[in-house]
């Protein structure tokens, strides 16, 4: 199947004088997926971080054994993902809105020697991951509509998840938005199996408890 849920520590939340820091502190907690947010400032209004950061940042979580799945909110995010994959990014995730040429940006994922996810925000229908099945190594479902951390999910969204479930029962899927332990058992429930967690984990006073209490209660809801 799917294996067990992975709950990924997004980056977006952490404090950025301390970042390598704050990627030991989960990883030593076992955290093996780091999430990096992408944003241009026309998917959506922040802008966040770069292949510069993700270049600094690679060599140590490579040598942890960790996987940077990095999300693109950006437009036309084919004509960037060669940058990521150049500074390390082991995931590359676009979406489904931000180009008309959605296959070809998961080929060139793929190309660039990357697993290719595709994210949905929450008003685009589950369709275009089916549809697009065989170029896709992972699903982003957003649980938020994208651009802040620290929103409540949207229940709805989980509806997808399990739809998606349903159509694809080997696919990874993973939710971003408003996953904390109180919601991470309702994810994994509808289908998901990589769990974003910003705020939940780096909003905090102790980040690696955040890790382990949110892990505990992802497998509570396998
Ligand atoms: C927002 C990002 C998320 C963000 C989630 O668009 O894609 O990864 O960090 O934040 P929380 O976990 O705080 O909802
Ligand atoms: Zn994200």
């Amino acid at each position: 199947m799917t294996g067990a849920p992975l709950v990924a520590p997004s980056l977006l939340s952490a404090d950025f004088a301390r970042l390598g820091e704050q990627i030991a502190t989960v990883m030593d907690a076992g955290a093996r997926w780091i999430h990096f947010d992408v944003m241009d400032g026309h998917f959506v209004p922040p802008l966040t971080l770069g292949p510069l950061v993700l270049q600094s940042i690679a060599p140590a979580v490579h040598e942890a054994g960790g996987f940077l799945d990095v999300h693109l909110m950006i437009e036309r995010p084919e004509r960037q993902i060669e940058a990521f994959a150049e500074a390390g990014a082991d995931g590359v995730t676009v979406h489904a809105e931000a180009t008309p040429n959605v296959h070809y940006a998961l080929a060139a994922v793929r190309d660039a020697g990357c697993r290719a996810g595709l994210a949905v925000n929450p008003a685009t229908p589950e369709g275009v991951v089916i549809g697009l099945a065989d170029a896709v190594d992972h699903a982003l479902v957003m649980t938020i509509n994208p651009g802040w951390g620290g929103q409540p999910l949207l229940p709805f969204t989980l509806e997808k998840v399990r739809r998606l479930r349903a159509a694809l029962p080997k696919l990874v899927i993973e939710v971003d938005g408003g996953v904390d332990a109180r919601t991470a058992p309702g994810c994994v429930a509808a289908g998901a199996t990589r769990l974003v967690a910003g705020s939940a984990i780096f909003g905090g006073e102790d980040p690696a408890a955040a890790y382990a209490e949110i892990a505990a209660a992802a497998i509570g809801g396998a």
